[in-house]
């Protein structure tokens, strides 16, 4: 791995078929981000990730790295425009913190306190869409999607389910599920599908394990998502190795992983 491209003035090595924010994760460099998880293809729907590249603001999940492209992430300019962005997404979900037993492991409420994002910024849509309760086992909010696509994507690439879906365009978009009778429990799901893990928020939740896990001990109450997105990302090796994170991983030969990617949703014991 011998080419670099510059984030914020500093080079950034990358390998072949790596986007800029894979090849900055991989090394140590974070740049804010909430659709994109290691395990899938970007999906490039939050535009969190927008970075100043050679004069445009463009998506970093799905902007391939090239050699002496010249990006910047960490500039104020930068952060705020996120700021917005992660505003407009509480402004039009029912993102009521203090009442969301996702609060703590939620990477859209660490995602905004690591930014800094102190005020609502917009009004809020107040939609009314009813909870899905009908599953045993499992309970969906869908006031809470941010049409990340993730669980679709688990669910049809991990799991051969395909339990969820988007429909409906501009506002009227929303999560569905693969039933006639619209219902979670007339699917095939099941509690240990990756569909269940990959959720950044509050929608896909384990019915009777809620706020299990005491305030200070979530996975955000310590450590900032910045610190924790590193973690969790696949990172430079001196020995060269695969990438299995990466687009067209089976091209990738320049990077190891050292710990597996871990997932966005965490299970509450
Ligand atoms: S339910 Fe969760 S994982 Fe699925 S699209 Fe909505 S926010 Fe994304
Ligand atoms: S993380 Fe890049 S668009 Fe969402």
């Amino acid at each position: 791995m011998s080419e670099t491209f510059q984030l914020d003035g500093e080079d950034v090595p990358f390998a072949p078929a790596q986007t800029v924010l894979q090849a900055a994760l991989a090394a140590g460099r974070y740049i804010p981000h909430l659709c994109y998880h290691p395990e899938f293809k970007p999906h490039g729907s939050c535009r969190v990730c927008t970075v100043q590249a050679n004069g445009r603001t463009q998506a970093a999940c799905t902007l391939p790295a090239a050699a002496g492209l010249e990006v910047e992430s960490a500039s104020e300019e930068m952060n705020a425009l996120r700021r917005t962005l992660v505003q407009m997404l509480f402004a039009e979900g029912n993102h009521f913190c203090p009442s969301c037993e996702k609060s703590g492991n939620c990477v859209l409420q660490a995602l905004g306190s690591d930014l800094g994002v102190l005020t609502a910024g917009f009004r809020h849509f107040y939609p009314d869409r009813p909870v899905d309760a009908s599953h045993p086992d499992i309970l969906l909010d869908f006031n809470r999607c941010i049409l990340c696509e993730l669980c679709v994507r688990a669910s049809c690439e991990v799991d051969g389910k395909c339990v969820f879906a988007l429909s409906g365009r501009g506002l009227d978009k929303h999560l569905i599920v693969n039933a006639a009778s619209g219902k979670l429990v007339d699917t095939d799901i099941a509690l240990f599908d990756k569909a269940m893990e990959v959720c950044p928020v509050g929608v896909i939740l384990k019915k009777r394990v809620g706020f299990a896990v005491p305030i200070g001990q979530r996975r955000y109450d310590q450590r900032p998502i910045s610190a924790q997105a590193l973690d969790d990302a696949p990172r430079v090796s001196a020995a060269s190795g695969e990438c299995a994170a990466c687009e067209g991983s089976g091209a990738v030969s320049a990077l190891a992983l050292t710990e597996p990617a871990s997932s966005f949703g965490e299970e509450t014991p």
